[in-house]
């Protein structure tokens, strides 16, 4: 093997799969975290990244006995959700990553967004590993927390294990079925050919150092040309966010290169690209979750590959889903501002505003494209006239009350996860603008159907 100082980034992996599989869970298990808990009705609503330590995955894997070195960095995990309306999340995500989970649940086997991931995959060819989760929901099953995997099932009942087996049937025939072989991992002597999966429970832990320890060792031997670190930044924006204390920031994923403090960067704007220098540098802690609110370490500069927030003046339009540039020296700058704006008219063009409609303001532009998404697929087909990103302020209330003239019913303010300002109300009251509040993307269908039932009435 090569000597420990390769020059090796860490592999980015993104996990997938249908809502409620317990992605967001497992990485909580891996984390020794509570993210889960704390998210609206429990769903997945942003991307989200969380970097791991080579010393952690190298103690969550010492029971497995591994003889091979750590080679890579760490692991860096990117979250996404699951729930049908974020279609374009996961399409981002598994855009970004070297490889990948599918989480399944073992008492469900594949559903539509298992399926959908798995398309997303496929059309990339990109490597994944099947996470048979929730094992510990099979009748009867003995914990035996956090060891791997065939040490558990050596512990279960006939029973248990013929469950077991039953399922891993039942799921490798669903595999088959959409055109690929699959097989549990420690039986699979055709890496690459047949995927591998590996049984797992977030909640009590069998199974995850299998899954770590597969994911590092399959990403070092088949993807060193992939993972050797390069110079030449490559880095997308992950979303945009409004943080107090820090104004509006961005979350990106670097891939490769390396992002100083200071350095000029273009970004892609709503309303054209943005020149801004990087004012500071911040990542959560190792083993914490970018999306969560929390304490950041700063840094003067920070390599490849990692999930980083950066704070700069004139962020407010930034575009999520777009490509970070670095600009060095002897770059034409015009050169990469018109980089920049060919990235915006892609990620733009998925949003498409006709003049009539509802008003739409969401937390960030991330939520803000999935709400649009949402409100495009036939079964809500809600038309949508103007978008914000942010709370509700007076002006949004004047923007919609624009419709009150035309179409009545389209005079309303669908906001997602974020505060409306009780000028804002009054004004709304005052005016008769409606304005529906969730944190769920679908709960805001729901109220709005019920209302315009109303008016039909
Ligand atoms: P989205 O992000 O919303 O798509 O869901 P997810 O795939 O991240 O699933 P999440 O982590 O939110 O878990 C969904 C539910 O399943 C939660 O109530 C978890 O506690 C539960 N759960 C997840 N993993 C396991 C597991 O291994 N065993 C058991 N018994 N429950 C689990
Ligand atoms: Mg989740
Ligand atoms: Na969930």
């Amino acid at each position: 093997s090569r000597p420990s100082d390769s020059n090796l980034r860490s592999p980015i992996c993104c996990i997938m799969g249908h809502v409620d599989a317990g992605k967001t869970k497992l990485l909580d298990c891996i984390r020794g975290t509570n993210v889960q808990e704390g998210e609206a009705g429990g769903i997945t609503q942003q991307i989200g990244a969380t970097y791991f330590p080579a010393e952690n995955i190298r103690d969550r894997t010492k029971e497995l006995k591994a003889d091979a070195t750590l080679e890579v960095p760490g692991l860096l995990v990117i979250d996404t959700p699951g729930h049908e309306s974020f279609n374009n999340l996961r399409s981002r995500g598994s855009g970004l990553c070297d490889i990948a989970i599918l989480v399944v649940d073992i008492m469900h086997g594949l559903e539509p967004q298992t399926i959908e991931s798995l398309n997303l995959l496929k059309m990339r060819n990109t490597e994944f590993i099947v996470a048979l989760n929730k094992v510990d929901r099979l009748y009867g099953w003995k914990t035996c927390r956090n060891a791997p995997i065939r040490k558990a099932m050596k512990q279960q009942s006939e029973d248990v294990k013929n469950m077991f087996k039953t399922r891993v049937n039942e799921i490798v025939t669903q595999f088959k079925e959409q055109g690929l072989n699959t097989e549990l991992y420690y039986k699979n002597k055709e890496m690459g050919e047949t995927f591998s999966i590996v049984p797992t429970s977030a909640i009590s832990g069998e199974g995850i150092p299998d899954m770590l320890l597969l994911l590092v060792k399959w990403t070092q031997k088949t993807m060193t040309k992939k993972l050797t670190y390069s110079e030449e930044v490559q880095c997308t924006v992950l979303e945009v966010k409004v943080i107090e204390g820090h104004g509006t920031t961005i979350d990106v994923v670097l891939v490769n290169g390396v992002l100083h403090e200071g350095d000029q960067i273009v970004v892609s704007g709503m309303q054209g690209p943005i020149v801004t220098t990087i004012r500071a540098l911040l990542t959560p802690h190792p083993m914490k979750e970018l999306r969560v609110k929390g304490s950041y370490i700063h840094h003067k500069e920070i390599k490849a590959a990692m999930g980083i927030k950066i704070t700069a003046q004139g962020l407010e339009h930034a575009v999520a889903g777009a490509s970070l540039h670095v600009v060095k020296p002897n770059d034409d700058l015009k050169y990469i501002k018109k980089a920049a704006l060919e990235d915006v008219e892609s990620v733009l063009s998925r949003i498409d505003r006709s003049g009539e409609g509802v008003c739409v303001q969401a937390s960030t532009l991330g939520s803000l494209e999935s709400l649009l998404e949402f409100l495009k697929t036939p079964e809500v087909n809600i038309p949508v006239g103007a978008i914000n990103i942010g709370p509700v302020h007076k002006k949004d209330v004047m923007k919609a009350s624009v419709m009150l003239e035309k179409k009545r019913e389209y005079s309303t303010i669908l906001a997602f996860d974020v505060k409306v300002t009780s000028e804002a109300k009054e004004l709304a009251d005052k005016l008769g603008v409606k304005i529906f509040i969730a944190d769920i993307i679908y709960h805001l269908f729901d109220q709005f159907k019920v209302y315009m039932a109303n008016i039909k009435e």
